[in-house]
């Protein structure tokens, strides 16, 4: 399963990076306005630092905004995939530019239909909101299961991948995971949990105590 951070903060990104996590980027209008700055800098600077894929999204919501905005999006590299809702005009646009060999991730997909969809217009990824179906009472997970399944190779073999987004917790990776969702694109809040277990924390104190025990009757001792 690949990892996306879903994120315009560049901390977080060189971050997870170093740490060699990171398969792509997702950004939005909302993600962007938490940082500070002119967005130009950010998009050109998440892009150069991730190899993979990163998305950038339109404000365009008419189909030849869309394409307008989504070739100067695409100006900032050949990584850049480019992000339109979920609309007529979201996905006549997903159609244009893929045509064109412009990858597109169509995004605010709630249901298997938006998903099946989306795909038929050539996208490169969907991205379902799984954290927003279930704080209305909607199980955002059931989602993913459907779609997966319509894409497979045992029903319509669709090359769309699923982009499990809005996940909120740890366990919506590991579901997706089982699932065998292609990418779960991550706020860095929950990468950072992902990376902990009190267990480690614990166990790492312990060792370096026995450490301390080894080091004061071999006062010379070095790893
Ligand atoms: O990638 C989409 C994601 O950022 C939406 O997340 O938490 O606003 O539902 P959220």
């Amino acid at each position: 399963m690949k990892i996306f951070l879903d994120t315009a903060n560049l901390e977080s990104i060189k971050k997870f990076n170093d740490m060699g996590l990171l398969d792509g980027i997702t950004t939005n209008p909302s993600l962007m306005s938490k940082e500070k700055g002119n967005p130009k800098d950010a998009m050109a600077e998440i892009t150069s630092i991730i190899k993979g894929d990163v998305s950038l999204e339109v404000v365009s919501t008419e189909y030849s905004g869309m394409i307008e905005e989504g070739k100067r999006l695409r100006q900032y590299g050949e990584n850049v995939v480019v992000k339109v809702p979920m609309t007529p005009d979201g996905l006549k646009a997903c159609k244009t530019l893929s045509s064109e060999g412009i990858p597109v991730n169509v995004t605010l997909i709630f249901s298997p239909n938006q998903a099946l969809l989306a795909a038929k217009s050539g996208a490169k990824y969907v991205s379902p909101f799984i954290g927003r179906l279930d704080d209305i009472g909607q199980n955002g997970m059931q989602l993913i299961e459907e779609i997966k399944k319509i894409f497979s190779h045992e029903n319509y073999n669709f090359k769309t991948e699923i982009l499990v987004a809005s996940v909120r917790h740890p366990m919506h990776v590991v579901e997706a995971a089982k699932i065998g969702a292609d990418v779960v694109t991550l706020p860095p809040a929950v990468l950072d949990k992902m990376l902990g277990h009190p267990l480690t924390t614990i166990g790492l104190e312990n060792f370096l105590k026995d450490w301390e025990k080894v080091k004061a009757e071999n006062p010379d001792v070095k790893i």
